[in-house]
């Protein structure tokens, strides 16, 4: 069965196995970006003060997708608050997918888990946004039942698509 587990030592090769099919662009989520750590067991802890909250850092979850393989298909970062930037731009919920797993309706699942990870937070409006061009995301999100709110232009002209999706 198709699972969330939290990151853990014994997620590491995967986890590194995914960083390295990404390739040299920007890490989404952010928070599974391995640069910059000594050790997994360093990013690990890294990990756990950001989870707690660490200015700039609201108080987040994160959760991989894992199959009966244990091969991790997904990521997801579940952000417990809202502060302006998250309101305008990140929104709760952050996921990607692995490049070799696309278009397999992956995105859909862990965000529906994520949902109900947010239910336990008691997170009853949940925020899920996409860049204008990222088909995929907002196909994604509707697929969950997000209702579009209205969009953000970031400084550098960069249109967020703003979705609100109702968790009761
Ligand atoms: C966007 C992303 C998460 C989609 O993941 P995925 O597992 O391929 O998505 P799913 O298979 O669940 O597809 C959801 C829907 O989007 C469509 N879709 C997915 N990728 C698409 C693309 N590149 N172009 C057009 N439609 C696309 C699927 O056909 C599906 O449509 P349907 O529900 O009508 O059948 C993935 O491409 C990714 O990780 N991208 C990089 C990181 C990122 O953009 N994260 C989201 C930040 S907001």
């Amino acid at each position: 069965m198709k699972r969330l587990v939290r990151p853990s030592m014994e997620w590491k090769k995967e986890h590194q196995d995914y960083v390295a099919e990404w390739g040299s662009s920007r890490m989404v989520p952010s928070s599974y970006n391995l640069d910059g750590h000594a050790s997994y067991q360093d990013y690990l802890k890294a990990l756990a003060i950001r989870e707690e909250g660490n200015n700039p850092w609201l108080p987040s979850s994160n959760y991989f997708l894992v199959n009966e393989e244990n091969r991790i298909l997904a990521m997801v970062d579940i952000r417990h608050e809202l502060n302006e930037f998250l309101l305008n731009v990140g929104g709760h919920i952050g996921y990607s997918v692995r490049p070799s797993e696309r278009r397999k309706g992956y995105a859909s699942l862990i965000l529906a888990e994520a949902l109900k990870k947010c239910g336990e937070l008691n997170i009853e409006r949940v925020l899920a946004t996409c860049d204008e061009d990222n088909i995929g995301s907002a196909k994604t999100i509707l697929n969950n039942g997000g209702v579009e709110d209205k969009s953000f232009t970031e400084e550098d002209g960069n249109v967020k698509r703003r979705f609100w999706i109702e968790n009761k």
